[in-house]
């Protein structure tokens, strides 16, 4: 029998969130019915005239669903396989049905822009994706890219004219299922530093490459023209229709959650490497047990987790491999909080590892700042909603999204809606009409307000 572990890797993931939810109810006789203002050509409509078609919604994203490499109802749909390639090819032709002009950058993300009477003052964009992971649902990313179209649609037999252009955004490999990170559409747009290096180097498990694989699906030369599709100042709003992936709105019967701020993943990878040797021969105290040194290391988590003192940092520990390679994730909507729990878990790493005479190595992955809505964005949601007469709770995102890349190039915030159970990334996701009819008519009048309102609290 050997030693335990001669060489260990701890896998833990730790989330952290900040919540300040609250909710309001709203008194139907409250709120007027809205009407977008006379500004910029608009006729004006009330907020009543606004009719989402929530069956052809559902039509779209049941139809969306059979391009799957797994049966229905799971969802696998793999970046720049040929399944997602369909996928694309039907989004665009909902876009185009809307009249909807269709461009596609580098890295295939996909846009459909609604001229607007003004091009001067940036663009009003909302978006999501259509990635799944293998066996997930069809609602996740589906709704924030359909939705924006039913919107439109809508805004279109009320009669809207947009002033600033509204554009929706199909972002490329939310999920980072094939090349092992997230958001790789929407990092390339905000021009995140790092991404050309991680692009470079993004390998599939078959060892295509990300260029050979983007050329392949029709995108050629991405790497070459990758700076071209940054979108810094492009947009004057971004907004992001989201199920909620959380428990929380179902449980409080609460139709819409408009999002504060969403947290950030920071990844460590942690290793300790013990001596090995014969687990019978060698004394206790001649050991240097990696396993023992990765067992504490997840109780020093645990009491940096409780260590902050609040009910909204919470922690798991996953999985403890003794083998190379554990990844430990740590998120939180405050930047500053996260980055003194890593700091805690590196000083135990060292502290432990000194004691238990192992090997270590820590490393940060990435540790990208979480980002907060911006205000004038969430101005417009809340005022839709009010208008709309939906209750509606202001609370965080605790998974991430393309939105908090898209934060980096314009004031952003998210609209969710509740969904079965919080379940997602599974093939019983579900969101009912009914709420999905919420929070597109909460989209569309936000993005109506986005179009014509005043720019006040600017950002680039
Ligand atoms: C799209 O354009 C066509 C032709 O100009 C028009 O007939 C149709 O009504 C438009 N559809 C929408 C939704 O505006
Ligand atoms: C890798 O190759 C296997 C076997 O041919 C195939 O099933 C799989 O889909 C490939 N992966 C990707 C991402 O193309
Ligand atoms: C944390 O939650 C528990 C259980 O609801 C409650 O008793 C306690 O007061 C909370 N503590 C803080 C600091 O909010
Ligand atoms: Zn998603």
């Amino acid at each position: 029998m050997k030693n335990r572990g001669h060489l260990v890797s701890i896998v833990v993931t730790l989330l952290f969130a900040f919540s300040g939810a609250y909710a309001i109810d709203l008194n139907s006789a409250a709120y007027p019915d809205a009407t977008l203002s006379l500004e910029h050509g608009n006729p004006g409509f009330g907020a009543s005239v606004l009719a989402v078609n929530a069956e052809r919604l559902q039509g779209w994203i049941d139809h969306l669903a059979t391009f799957s490499d797994d049966e229905t109802p799971a969802v696998t749909r793999i970046l720049f396989t040929d399944n997602d390639i369909a996928a694309r090819r039907y989004v665009k032709s909902l876009m185009k049905d809307a009249n909807l002009t269709i461009t596609e950058d580098a890295v295939g993300n996909i846009y459909g822009l609604w001229e607007g009477s003004d091009t001067t003052d940036g663009i009003v964009g909302t978006g999501s994706h259509v990635d799944a992971i293998p066996l997930a649902g069809k609602y996740d990313g589906v709704l924030g890219v359909l939705g924006p179209i039913e919107a439109i649609k809508a805004l279109q037999a009320a009669g809207f004219k947009p002033w600033r252009p509204i554009e929706v955004v199909m972002f490329t490999s939310e999920e980072p299922t094939r090349f092992g990170f997230g958001c790789l559409g929407s990092r390339v747009m905000s021009g995140h530093p790092e991404i050309r290096q991680k692009l470079e180097a993004a390998h599939d498990e078959n060892g295509t490459s990300f260029d050979e694989a983007a050329a392949a699906a029709g995108y050629p030369d991405a790497l070459k023209n990758l700076d071209s599709a940054v979108v810094k100042n492009k947009y004057s709003a971004f907004v992001e229709l989201h199920i909620e992936q959380g428990p929380t709105l179902e449980e409080e019967g609460i139709p819409i959650g408009i999002v504060t701020a969403i947290a950030a993943p920071a990844q460590l990878t942690v290793t300790f490497s013990g001596g090995g040797g014969h687990a019978g021969a060698t004394l206790m105290p001649f050991r240097n047990d990696a396993g023992l040194a990765a067992a504490e290391l997840q109780l020093a988590l645990e009491a940096a987790v409780l260590g902050t003192g609040s009910n909204d940092t919470v922690g798991t520990a996953g999985v403890v491999e003794l083998r190379p390679g554990a990844v430990n994730n740590i998120r939180d909507v405050d930047g500053p909080r996260r980055d003194s729990v890593v700091e805690k878990v590196k000083a135990a790493t060292e502290e432990i590892a000194e004691r238990r005479k192992v090997g270590h190595t820590f490393t940060i992955g990435n540790q990208d700042p979480p980002a907060t809505s911006g205000d004038r964005v969430l101005k417009a949601a809340v005022e839709a909603t009010e208008q709309l007469r939906l209750r509606y709770k202001m609370m965080p995102s605790r998974a991430y999204h393309d939105s908090l890349f898209m934060a980096r190039v314009a004031p952003t915030a998210m609209v969710f809606i509740p969904c079965f159970k919080g379940y997602s990334h599974r093939p019983d996701e579900f969101a009912s009409k009914a709420d999905m009819e919420n929070g597109v008519r909460v989209l569309a009048l936000t993005l109506a307000k986005l179009s014509v309102g005043p720019k006040t609290d600017c950002c680039h």
